[in-house]
């Protein structure tokens, strides 16, 4: 593919995946607002707009198998750890931007657990096994995510188990 036809790709699954995050969030909104119906219009196009950037990943040639994904999802994970988190945080915290430091430690840290597991599940995927069938957990306030059983108050966020949701 030549390269900016692949760029343009890069940039209209990131907008398509913004637009799906954003709608099912507007989503919930309108819900509670007591809008169902426009609650489930946004749930539609949130859908229509996810069709969207799975057809460009997939143009993309950003689908493989699974063991691939997993290297390439740790990889991401590693970056935003190692890389991004930091480096936004250190501009957050230099331009005093208390509102902006929160979400981003509580990523930063979340997405080290979300490292090991997908490490250890491509360890089993190489081997051409399955992760055992225990319980997923992750906090619905700070997305810390972890196998087994749901602690009792989450350890990044403070929040108690009961705002945790099983997978
Ligand atoms: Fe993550
Ligand atoms: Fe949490």
């Amino acid at each position: 593919m030549q390269k900016m036809t692949e760029e343009n790709l890069k940039a209209a699954f990131a907008g398509e995946s913004q637009a799906h995050m954003k709608y099912i969030n507007f989503a919930e909104k309108a819900r509670k607002e007591n809008l169902p119906n426009i609650a489930r219009l946004f749930e539609a196009t949130a859908y229509a707009e996810r069709v969207h950037a799975s057809n460009h990943l997939r143009a993309l040639g950003g689908l493989q198998d699974t063991t691939t994904n997993l290297v390439a999802a740790k990889s991401g994970e590693d970056f935003e750890i190692g890389e991004m988190y930091p480096a936004y945080i250190a501009v957050a915290r230099e331009q005093g931007e208390d509102k902006a430091l929160r979400p981003m430690n509580w990523a930063l840290e979340a997405e080290k657990n979300h490292s090991v597991l997908y490490g250890a599940a491509r360890e089993k995927a190489e081997a051409k096994q399955d992760i055992s069938a225990v319980d997923i957990w992750v906090c619905d306030v700070c997305g810390y995510t972890v196998e087994g059983d749901v602690p009792d108050v989450c350890p990044i966020c403070g929040v108690k188990h009961e705002k945790f949701s099983k997978f």
